[in-house]
């Protein structure tokens, strides 16, 4: 009786699922109406996640073109709502980074820009895996809060100029469904399911500018900078041609950004930046970031370190925690235990590995394995040296933090090999911060 159901429904539907698929492991082209009709149907179920699993598979294997990637990416806006800044006094920008460690530049880079008059719509995810995630960090504060209402998120921007908070459920949720399945699945890693990802909340996010920051590196999704350029373009091809005005910087993910690495620790070493200090390579690109959000909406052209060193942008950060409910002046968690990793020997420190250290902050509780779990607010990793720094046998090299000293050992085997001091005299072959630019243009 349930199969005669099941083969009515399917009966109706306009394609047949293993077509699909068939269509794309022989390595042709999908036509806009069967990529529709697929994503719909998996966002209605019909589609089973087993079937979707081998086309994301297929896809991963053997590409897409931007036709089809810009039809599937419109397909997993359709699947949803899509939010609608028209009604605000200031024009909207946004940054999306592809995740990295110590990656904390959304929280002093939010405010930042709001101080000149553009409004940013912040809607940011937990981190998974050995990327930290925003919202995380934001929830060591006392009293935050990530879940807003969509008129709390007009009110606030119109009130404040910016809000970071979770993404609400009604937003792309074809991408919810299929981000879940492709995590369990191998296929994360395929640019057209990545770029379509982002893009899609992006763009239903209803921002009218853009900057991405592709991260490239070990402790990046993107390990060559070929792969991140391809990435880059193709997002920023997606942005344009929906009309949001959407540039690309490919930046550094070899080396941790900052000298913190987990939640309260980072939260931390940000309002440092917001109060005028903090590691240079932060500054940096906290900095080159808010220049280009501000020229994506129309407002290049201003001095934007002033506003971190005279407390402007601090100002609009207490402003924007407190009305999430946060108390800006609480002190933040401590972890309960801490331990330090030493040079073994004399000399210059040419890598400190992103991933390495990325994983060691998880293992210590800064991250989750799987989503439903707690992090620790406390949990995190301190850097006391970068690439270049000469250092002397049982100098400290890192502070690890956790509540839970048990993880102590398994963050460190995670950090073997990670940090290679090399003899006096030898330079580290990095990358630089910024390494390039892709605009509408590079990506026609
Ligand atoms: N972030 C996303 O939102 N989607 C991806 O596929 C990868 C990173």
């Amino acid at each position: 009786m349930v199969r005669r159901v099941c083969d009515d429904a399917r009966m109706s539907e306009a394609f047949d699922a293993v077509d699909v698929i068939v269509t794309k492991r022989d390595r042709h082209e999908l036509s806009d109406e069967q990529i529709r009709w697929v994503i719909d149907a998996y966002t209605r179920g019909v589609v089973a996640d087993e079937q979707m699993s081998a086309l994301g598979m297929a896809v991963l294997l053997n590409g897409m073109t931007r036709r089809e990637i810009a039809t599937w990416t419109q397909a997993m806006i359709a699947s949803g709502e899509r939010m609608d800044f028209s009604g605000l006094s200031r024009p909207t920008a946004d940054k999306h980074s592809t995740g990295g460690v110590g990656d904390k530049i959304t929280l002093p880079l939010a405010p930042l820009v709001a101080v000149f008059g553009v409004a940013v719509p912040q809607l940011s995810g937990r981190g998974l895996g050995h990327t930290g995630g925003t919202l995380d960090k934001l929830e060591s504060i006392s009293g935050w809060r990530a879940s807003l209402s969509n008129a709390e998120m007009l009110a606030q921007l119109d009130d404040v100029g910016a809000v970071i908070c979770a993404a609400g459920s009604g937003l792309a949720p074809a991408d919810k469904k299929l981000y879940a399945l492709r995590d369990v699945t191998g296929t994360v890693e395929a640019i057209p399911l990545i770029a379509s990802s982002i893009m899609s909340k992006k763009i239903a996010e209803g921002t009218g500018a853009l900057v991405l920051d592709v991260k490239v590196g070990s402790g990046a999704f993107m390990k060559t900078v070929d792969q991140a350029r391809e990435l880059a373009r193709t997002m920023v091809a997606l942005g344009t041609d929906a009309g949001v005005n959407t540039v690309a910087l490919l930046t550094n993910m070899d080396v941790p950004l900052g000298l913190t690495a987990g939640n309260a620790v980072e939260v931390r070493e940000s309002v440092e930046v917001l109060a005028g200090g903090g590691p240079p390579d932060v500054v940096e690109l906290t900095v080159r970031l808010a220049q280009e959000m501000l020229q994506a909406a129309g407002r290049g052209g201003q001095d934007v370190a002033a506003a971190l060193a005279d407390g402007r942008a601090m100002d609009a950060w207490r402003r924007m925690i407190r009305a999430q409910g946060g108390d800006p002046d609480a002190p933040l968690p401590v972890a309960r235990h801490t331990d330090q990793v030493r040079s073994p020997t004399d000399g210059v420190v040419t890598i400190l590995d992103a991933y390495a250290v990325g994983l060691a902050a998880w293992r210590l509780g800064a991250g989750r394995a799987r989503k439903e779990d707690p992090v620790q607010a406390g949990a995190g990793i301190e850097l006391h040296v970068r690439p270049g720094a000469v250092v002397r046998a049982g100098e400290p090299l890192l502070t690890l933090h956790t509540d839970t000293p048990e993880r102590f050992e398994r963050a460190r085997a995670a950090l073997d090999g990670g940090i290679v001091i090399a003899p006096e005299g030898s330079r580290p072959d990095l990358l630089p911060l910024v390494i390039d630019r892709i605009d509408a243009g590079d990506a026609a």
